[in-house]
């Protein structure tokens, strides 16, 4: 007998993207999506097409790449948003519009200002005209977990007679107990029977996004709404990679269904995500921390060495990690060698990647002892950015802050012409910072900086994320910079959010929040 399938939906790339300080440039988007893909998930939603000229040129690029997996843009129930999510997803093989409107008492009456019959027509007309983009139109129920029943079935009746295909349930507040989200999934799954799938999508703020989405499965969903690292607004969202594993690994729980994912691809999306966010999972979460498999105490590590059922119910291997993973790849390595493991691990590159990579990788083999896959992953994710390097670091020298003036002097190219100058600041960082603006001109704010070592070892690289504003009527921007010198990678990481703006300027105008109307 053939298992049914749970559709996975995917939302790290618009949800995700609310997470403070995930914002992601198109070309990133794009990558992420493709790495969706090959994961396997039913649908990603790509983002919100009316938010930004940003978001709508992204859901468009990622429409036009994907092919296996059914591209969603988001749209309040408005007729504007609605064409700018039917225009984006236009060119998509496989599209859906996901419109919604709040429906829960305290949701109309402080935030919407509506009443409950307006409420309805607004959804009613949302969904109908997004029919004329597509017949895949889901429909959300915005604060589903604080709604009321019997106005939720009115307008779940509406929706579904206006053509909508997907009801999804969101507990947008992260409200709800499983228990109680089972009994509300129960209900509207007897109600709705057949006309149309139901979904859920869960928030995290007691820590049960997971928890409910299971439950909820349970009990009649035929759609998650998840996303990697449980990524999301606030606490974030359920997270993909525990709902899917979860489901596998408990198939005695839930008979007769499965996902279509390709667990495989678990780790390298979530790698991949983290380097570009530069949001690590936390090192003890379910499935993809960095402690998830790592065996500390001696009982345990003697009854891994007897028999790895003994501590382990999922084996790293499942979710694409690989425990051995040294590369046997060193300072000698050709090229040859170095594409291989790219592919191994799942990059394909182009050859103008291929060769700056490979320098890299040389210059690093040269300086660190022992190479990681995650080292490599890194690597890939720094380098293969199709954004034009407007600026670009060519020297840098800092003089000893030790009970002096911090101070940097950095050479930068820019359209050919090499321009050095020195700076003081307050520490060595704001020293690089400050330099950094009066050779280019730009100031930027600086309103958060985090480093991260990629894999282990003193001699590890260091991943720099900052968060930089360069107009205080534009979004702030995300930079990255690798190195195994920190000083360098902060330098390329704010060089790089610099970048990012330019090539985004004109389309960055400021993005309007999802959860008003
Ligand atoms: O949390 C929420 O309610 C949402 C909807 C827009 C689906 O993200
Ligand atoms: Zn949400």
């Amino acid at each position: 007998m053939t298992n049914e399938m749970i559709k996975i939906f995917d939302t790290t790339l618009r949800d995700g993207e609310q997470s403070p300080g995930a914002s992601m440039n198109t070309d990133e988007k794009i990558r992420i999506a493709t790495q969706l893909e090959r994961l396997n998930v039913d649908i990603i939603e790509a983002g919100f097409a009316a938010a930004s000229a940003g978001d709508f040129e992204a859901i468009s690029l990622i429409s036009q790449k994907i092919k296996n997996s059914t591209i969603c843009s988001l749209a309040r129930a408005t007729d504007s948003d609605v064409k700018a999510a039917g225009e984006a997803v236009a060119k998509a093989a496989l599209k859906r519009i996901h419109t919604f409107i709040a429906t829960s008492s305290i949701h109309m009456e402080y935030k919407l200002k509506m009443t409950p019959d307006e409420v309805i027509k607004r959804a009613v007309r949302a969904v109908q005209y997004a029919k004329t983009f597509t017949n895949d139109v889901e429909f959300s129920c915005e604060d589903a977990g604080r709604s009321d029943m019997v106005f939720m079935k009115e307008i779940v009746d509406a929706v579904i007679n206006a053509g909508a295909t997907t009801i999804n349930l969101p507990d947008t507040v992260g409200f709800r107990l499983p228990s109680e989200i089972g009994m509300m999934v129960k209900e509207m799954s007897q109600y709705i029977k057949e006309r149309a799938i139901i979904s859920v999508h869960n928030h995290n703020d007691l820590g049960l996004g997971v928890a409910n989405s299971l439950e909820s499965i349970l009990n009649g969903a035929r759609q998650i709404e998840c996303t990697i690292n449980g990524l999301g607004e606030r606490a974030g969202n359920a997270a993909l990679e525990e709902i899917v594993m979860a489901i596998k690994t408990r198939s005695d729980i839930f008979k007769g269904l499965d996902t279509r994912i390709n667990t495989k691809e678990i780790y390298p999306t979530s790698r991949l995500i983290a380097n570009i966010t530069g949001i690590e999972p936390q090192p003890n979460k379910a499935i993809v921390g960095k402690n998830a498999f790592a065996h500390e105490s001696g009982i345990h590590q003697d009854g891994m060495l007897k028999n790895k059922s003994t501590y382990e119910i999922i084996r790293p291997e499942d979710i694409g990690l690989n425990m051995e993973d040294t590369l046997v790849l060193g300072k000698h390595s050709g090229r040859a060698a170095f594409r291989d493991k790219l592919l191994k691990l799942g990059f394909e590159i182009d050859e103008d990647n291929l060769n700056s990579t490979f320098e890299r990788f040389k210059e690093l083999a040269d300086k660190k002892k022992d190479i990681y896959d995650d080292d490599i992953r890194a690597l890939v994710t720094s380098e293969m950015t199709h954004i034009e390097k407007s600026y670009e670091l060519v020297a840098m020298q800092l003089m000893d802050s030790t009970g002096g003036v911090p101070s940097a002097a950095v050479t930068i190219r820019h359209n050919s012409i090499e321009i050095t100058d020195a700076g003081i600041g307050g520490g060595t960082i704001d020293a690089v910072f400050k330099t950094i603006d009066r050779v280019t001109g730009y100031n930027g704010t600086l309103l958060d900086y985090k480093v991260t070592s990629v894999s282990k070892g003193k001699d590890a690289l260091a991943n720099v994320t900052v968060k930089v504003m360069f107009n205080d009527n534009e979004p702030a921007i995300i930079g990255h910079g690798l190195s195994l010198d920190t000083m360098l990678a902060s330098a390329r990481a704010y060089i790089g959010a610099l970048n990012s703006y330019l090539s985004m300027e004109g389309k960055l105008s400021q993005r309007s929040s999802c959860h008003e109307v």
